[in-house]
């Protein structure tokens, strides 16, 4: 570790000892990018926005948007040595570049809050397995009352959030870490056994065509729009995670090769997330398109249909929630570690004070979105429910703005010559047509017009 690096100790991956190889580092940000956005959030967007039109559409999106911003931001990390508003000052000092850094470094604080609602749920939902409710959490409306049961959704929301911050507080991170790496394979297998056990109901293969096979019926603009926010959640991309990261490996560290890894790895998670439990939608309701459209909740209405109707159901229920929920802690810790590091190294504040005021944030935020299927369901913003809400927020709006952001600095200011400069120093770069064609030509463009698009079509300008 070089010298810049080695006074951020807070920095998540500053307390990976041997962040210098390119294992380490491929395993650090795996680490952070295999989470809720695979096992969760990918299913239902799968399910709710065309199946397998979606899934094409993601590819493409990951293998070429996604490769040219990961190698973009881990290359200017490298190359500053700094996070998103450090690396974007170290070009210029302006309105702009204050922007364009701060729009990076915002995104973790607004998705932790509403990341550890899920993660409540998901707290909840392993308690009840423990006890053995296997069958009544099967049951129809099990998960509609309790989303609206206001007091026990925050309780799980509070619970799941303080081992967050304990975590972070009392510095026990690299024990969770180091526990998550035996966790993670095993979620891998268990993954597999509950998607071959899926795909092998009858009535799943309708599940099965509708996942895998695109249909250009079921293409619409909004295919596009959710998988593009999807892409960037899934990879911890677009929110300065990747320039914090990039600043702590060392010039001999293959970027090109590790972002291929990087990708296989998180693409493959929520393939199999998806094998898991859309099948299992046609399997257990016939293809109910209802039940397709059930975005947040589906994965908890659907998998304990499945675990129900198999043997040892109560025992892969208790597995699978243990090993989900260590996903989505170390997820969660690495975005919480983010934003205190940023508060920390920016505004000066010490640790301590720094972890409270996201305390804090969390409350407030996230309590709007624990409640907001419950005591406040009454409030709509922009005809969203509050975390449909901050999820669209940061996954639709400012995600794509903060990816143009980096986009346009690398473009107007950094120029191509020293990203490429960057990247050959520890790689053979052999995408590296395909990278300045897309940076220049296709990239800015493209996503400012998913950007307007998805902001047209909630304001109710167009109608996607
Ligand atoms: N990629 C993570 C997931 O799939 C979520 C996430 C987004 C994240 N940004 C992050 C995790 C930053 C850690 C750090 O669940």
């Amino acid at each position: 570790m070089n010298e810049t690096v080695s006074n951020k100790q807070h920095h998540p991956a500053a307390s990976r000892g041997s962040f210098s190889g390119r294992i380490g580092y491929v395993l650090a940000v795996a680490g952070s990018a295999v989470g809720l956005g695979n096992i969760w959030r990918f299913p239902y967007l799968a399910a709710k926005y065309g199946g397998g039109m979606f899934l094409l559409v993601y590819l493409i999106l990951m293998l070429t948007f996604g490769y040219v911003l990961i190698i973009s931001e881990t290359a200017l990390g490298r190359m500053t040595g700094k996070s998103p508003v450090g690396a974007f000052q170290t070009f210029g000092k302006g309105l702009p570049f204050r922007f364009g850094g701060w729009v990076n470094a915002v995104i973790p604080m607004l998705i932790v809050p509403y990341y550890c609602v899920i993660g409540g749920w998901v707290t909840k939902y392993l308690f009840e397995y423990v006890k053995g409710n296997t069958v009544q959490l099967a049951e129809d409306g099990y998960f509609t009352s309790f989303i609206a049961s206001s007091v026990r959704v925050e309780l799980w929301f509070v619970l799941f959030s303080l081992m967050v911050f304990l975590v972070i507080v009392a510095g026990v991170k690299q024990g969770v870490e180091r526990v998550s790496k035996v966790m993670m394979p095993m979620l891998v297998v268990l993954a597999i056994f509950v998607a071959i056990y899926s795909i092998t109901r009858p009535g799943a293969v309708g599940g099965i065509r509708y996942f895998l096979i695109p249909n250009l019926d079921h293409f619409s603009w909004m295919t596009v729009v959710a998988a593009m926010g999807q892409m960037f959640y899934s990879l911890s991309i677009a929110m300065g995670i990747l320039y914090t990261y990039g600043s702590y490996i060392s010039k001999d560290v293959d970027i090109e090769k590790s972002t291929t890894q990087v990708e296989i790895f998180d693409t493959a998670i929520a393939m199999l997330a998806g094998l898991m439990i859309i099948p299992a939608v046609f399997a257990f309701s016939g293809g109910n398109p209802e039940t397709l459209q059930a975005g947040p909740s589906l994965m908890f209405i659907t998998l304990p249909k499945v675990f129900a109707s198999m043997g040892m159901g109560t025992f892969a229920g208790v597995l699978f929630f243990l090993l989900v929920l260590f996903a989505a802690l170390t997820s969660a810790i690495s975005l919480m570690e983010t934003s205190v590091s940023t508060i920390t190294d920016e505004l000066h504040w010490d640790r301590r004070k720094a972890s409270f005021l996201m305390a804090a944030v969390m409350l407030v935020v996230g309590s709007g979105s624990a409640l907001g299927f419950g005591v406040l369901d009454f409030v709509s913003i922009l005809g969203m429910s509050i975390l449909d809400f901050f999820d669209f927020l940061t996954n639709s709006i400012m995600m794509p703005l903060a990816a143009l952001s980096t986009c346009l600095l690398i473009i107007r200011v950094v120029g191509f010559g020293a990203i490429e400069k960057e990247v050959e120093c520890s790689s053979a770069f052999r995408r590296k047509k395909v990278y300045v064609f897309f940076m220049k030509y296709l990239a800015p463009v493209c996503i400012g017009i998913i950007l307007i698009s998805s902001i047209a079509n909630v304001m109710g300008w167009i109608s996607l």
